[in-house]
């Protein structure tokens, strides 16, 4: 059932779940108008994550990933997500790939979060990578899923300037701070579907 239009999220996760709390806290305080979270699904299940959106009285279950074919473990997820009536996937943490089948059954309505500025630094360790090539800024980005890793069109980004007493985990702090900004950012402006994606670039209108 969906309460008065709301759209329902599905949020992903593998771990702690920082950014689905940030999601979570700026429903809370009315700062992504018309969400609500219907779901969290860990592929996990250690994933901290979990333990904290049950006690928030949120849905949440674990679908383990761990010795399945990638499109096998998808069909559990999905099936969980459209039971749920899940209106926009939001990975958070999720430390799986999703298969080319998974991602046509949400056309742009699947984000991830990823910290580096693509496409500089996709893949792992991104925050590491962009320390250890001495980059000056760098930051977090807020992207649509596509078939491709860390690739489909951004939403957000948000820099973060690399200074000189940083070392790489003091840049993923202040790049996790800004991640929890641009996600929510990134979330109001899909829901609002004030946009087109023209080629690669998001527009609003
Ligand atoms: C974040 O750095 C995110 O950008 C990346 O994985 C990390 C997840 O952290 N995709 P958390 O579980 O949200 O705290």
């Amino acid at each position: 059932m969906k309460p008065n239009g709301l759209k329902n999220l599905g949020i992903l996760l593998s771990g702690r779940g920082s950014n689905f709390v940030a999601i979570a806290d700026s429903i809370d305080a009315g700062r992504i108008p018309g969400a609500r979270i219907a779901v969290v699904i860990s592929n996990r299940a250690d994933a901290p994550g979990v333990e904290t959106a049950r006690k928030r009285g949120l849905n949440a279950l674990v679908s383990a990933s761990k010795g399945k074919e990638r499109e096998a473990h998808d069909r559990e997820v999905v099936a969980a997500l459209k039971k749920h009536n899940v209106d926009l996937i939001c990975l958070a943490g999720y430390m799986r790939l999703l298969s080319p089948w998974f991602v046509r059954q949400f056309p742009q309505r699947i984000l991830n979060i990823h910290p580096s500025l693509l496409p500089a630094f996709p893949g792992l360790e991104a925050q590491q990578q962009a320390f250890a090539y001495g980059v000056k800024v760098s930051g977090c980005t807020v992207h649509f899923v596509d078939e491709e890793l860390d690739h489909g069109a951004i939403i957000v980004q948000k820099t973060v300037p690399v200074l000189d007493s940083d070392d790489e985990h003091t840049l993923a702090e202040r790049i996790l701070e800004q991640e929890h900004k641009a996600y929510s950012e990134a979330i109001g402006i899909v829901l609002e579907g004030k946009f087109e994606v023209v080629g690669r670039r998001l527009v609003r209108s």
